[in-house]
């Protein structure tokens, strides 16, 4: 039946997304599949019933997409879809949340301090970095693609940080920040089946992997295979795929991860429930990487959409 490729949407990373969607939507395309763009920011999400669509490729990102949403609208509409369902994807979005089910678990993640719109005072800001060190994070909760981070490097530098961040989400994460070796790793499936693909090693120029250096530069090196020790990419893999597992996530998934550079402890940072599948993105190239073509895996992903 008609499939309906997701893209677009209202979130800051609308425009990631319609690179993502038009990617996926040519290699359907291209396998046969007959594929349509669907942008739920400009059209009623009842409509993909009333033209028959039989399943959704959520090619989305941020809120209103990635975030449980969308996932809950097709619930209601009885469109099987890709990826997670509702409550891993809205857990997922929000970094704070995710940290918390993880911390439960006994998981490791930096350490933050949660600040809310309109509930702290500047004093508060200002005493951060004497509780988390220098440098460190501070993010909106629940952006994506870098949007509204700052590494802080001086404590002169953290109200405007804050300020930035805060403009974007209700909810700002202050977070440790972990020096050593960026990585990520997508994982495939559900429950005792999801498994890891290969994990990616991001070495970006001055560690700058922002917008920017995400989708519009070639200056950011991807090691894959990567150039980690055997048993250290092993262990990564197995924890993102407890990490994955303990939120309920299915289909498919990117976990973000800093190593130590002094213990090589790796550190959970979040999961995208709707990676990046523009020509830049690390979950198309850990597939390749594991012998999967960009088309195969979008196939692989639609024939698990599920309600
Ligand atoms: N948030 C972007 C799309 C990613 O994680 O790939
Ligand atoms: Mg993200």
């Amino acid at each position: 039946g008609k499939v309906a490729v997701l893209m677009g949407g209202r979130s800051g990373e609308r425009e990631v997304s319609l690179m993502s969607g038009q990617g996926v939507l040519a290699a359907l395309r291209a396998r046969g599949v007959d594929a349509h763009a669907f942008d739920p920011a400009e059209r009623p999400m009842d409509d993909l019933k009333r033209e028959g669509f039989a399943r959704c490729f959520i090619a989305l990102h941020g809120r209103f997409g990635e975030d449980g949403t969308v996932q809950g609208a097709l619930e209601l509409l009885g469109i099987p879809y890709t990826g997670s369902g509702v409550m891993a994807s809205s857990m997922a979005i929000d970094k704070v949340m995710t940290k918390r089910v993880w911390h439960a678990e006994g998981l490791p993640a930096p350490r933050h301090v949660l600040l809310r719109r309109g509930e702290f005072t500047a004093e508060e800001v200002d005493a951060i970095p004497g509780k988390l060190g220098l440098p460190l994070i501070v993010k909106p909760a629940r952006e994506g693609s870098s949007l509204g981070v700052t590494k802080v490097k001086s404590t002169d530098q953290i109200q405007s940080a804050v300020a930035a961040a805060i403009a974007l989400d209700t909810d700002v994460l202050c977070e440790q920040f972990i020096a050593g070796d960026e990585v990520t790793c997508p994982v495939l499936g559900e429950g005792a089946g999801a498994t890891a693909l290969p994990v990616i090693h991001i070495v970006a120029p001055d560690g700058e992997y922002d917008y920017q250096n995400k989708y519009f530069t070639d200056v950011t090196e991807y090691r894959v295979p990567c150039d980690l020790p055997a048993g250290e990419e092993a262990a990564v893999q197995a924890l993102v795929v407890d990490a994955y597992r303990v939120l309920g996530c299915r289909g498919w998934g990117r976990v973000d991860v800093m190593i130590d550079g002094a213990t090589r402890q790796p550190y959970l940072l979040e999961v995208n429930t709707s990676p990046g599948m523009t020509s830049h993105s690390l979950v198309p190239m850990a597939a390749k990487a594991a012998g999967t073509s960009y088309e195969d895996l979008c196939l692989e992903l639609l024939a698990n959409a599920t309600l």
